[in-house]
């Protein structure tokens, strides 16, 4: 990645006052890690979130539109273009319908949905950063998924500069995957459509999941949620084709999906460090930064996962969070 040149800062210094140079990514990661991005903004609207994005092309710059830093991983050596955090947070619920700007944190949305008395949604207490982010990689735990109740997305769609309504159908989502992975977009919000309900029961349901998350996550640890994303297999013919397949857990065959975590922890790389990185002793999808970490070693750290995990099960893991500023 080329460095900007004087006069592409001094442009974007003059149509972004907030801009600021030299910012440790570190400090907005979950990870707790990562080098500086030349040029860093906090956009808290959606209209700013667009003039961020337009000045960055005018200025013939790269870009990086992220939510709540909960699913990167930003590279040692930085970002060497205009990072753009998506602090638009306006909110409203009509109905049963919420609408949301993309930088509204989706723990909040659970929570301020479960008490209008809405249900559908109360799973969500449990995925970290923003909803743009949970809609960028259809979010799901515990049994809910994004997808499921989205009924529109607002993305500015960069191959021709429009401004686009997508319903769910046109937003390709399918596990942890989207339109919005596959074809450039800024995402500026989305409506939810849930069900009307009862407050308390929400309530008691977004309780219990937080309460199920802080007992099988490590939830007080610097990571970015789950590393890989499990594998998903068609058949029985898949599974048996697989070099090992012996003792996995009858949900996930009728699931046909396999918890990397699992994967993880029967390979028996629970606690396995490197440098200051270590695989959770709680959940083997997730990856920690015990503290002064660096991006170099989560990379390495991944790579010996996905190796023993090719070698012993015969499954390549794919990563579910995304890697900037790595050779671009
Ligand atoms: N398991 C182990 N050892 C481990 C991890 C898991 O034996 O180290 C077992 C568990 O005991 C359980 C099974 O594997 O029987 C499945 O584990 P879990 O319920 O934790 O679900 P998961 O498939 O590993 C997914 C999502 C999580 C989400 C949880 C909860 C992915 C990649 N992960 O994990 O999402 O929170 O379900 O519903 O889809 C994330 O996306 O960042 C994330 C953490």
């Amino acid at each position: 990645m080329t460095p900007l040149s004087d006069e592409q800062i001094a442009f974007v210094q003059g149509a972004l006052p907030g801009v600021i140079l030299h910012e440790a990514m570190s400090k907005h990661t979950n990870f707790r890690l990562g080098g500086p991005a030349a040029l860093y903004v906090v956009a808290s609207s959606s209209d700013g979130l667009l003039t961020a994005v337009q000045t960055a092309l005018q200025a013939g710059i790269p870009f990086y539109v992220f939510g709540g830093g909960s699913n990167i991983l930003v590279s040692d050596d930085g970002y060497k273009g205009l990072m753009i955090q998506a602090a638009n947070r306006e909110m409203s619920i009509h109905e049963n319908r919420v609408k949301c700007e993309s930088g509204v944190i989706t723990a909040f949305v659970a929570r301020k949905s479960a008490e209008a008395g809405l249900s559908g949604f109360e799973w969500a207490v449990g995925v970290p950063g923003t909803i743009g982010g949970a809609v960028y990689g259809n979010a799901g735990c515990f049994g809910g998924e994004i997808k499921d109740v989205v009924a529109t997305v607002d993305a500015y769609r960069l191959s021709d500069g429009s401004r686009m309504e997508y319903p769910n159908a046109a937003c390709a989502f399918g596990y942890r995957d989207s339109l919005f992975k596959h074809e450039p977009h800024v995402i500026l919000g989305c409506t939810l459509t849930l069900q009307p309900g009862d407050t308390d029961a929400a309530m008691r349901t977004l309780n219990e999941i937080n309460a199920r998350r802080k007992a099988k996550q490590p939830l007080a640890e610097a990571s970015a949620g789950c590393m890989f994303k499990n594998f998903d297999f068609r058949d029985e013919s898949e599974l048996k084709a697989l070099r090992r397949n012996s003792d996995i857990p009858q949900g996930m065959i009728e699931a046909k999906r396999l918890s990397a975590g699992w994967l993880v922890d029967q390979a028996g790389l629970l606690g396995k460090t490197m440098g200051n990185i270590k695989v959770s002793d709680k959940h083997g999808n997730f990856i920690i930064n015990t503290g002064g970490g660096r991006a170099q070693d989560v990379v390495a750290m991944t790579s010996l996962v996905k190796m023993k995990i090719r070698d012993e099960f015969g499954i390549m893991l794919e990563d579910e969070v995304q890697l900037v500023g790595f050779g671009e």
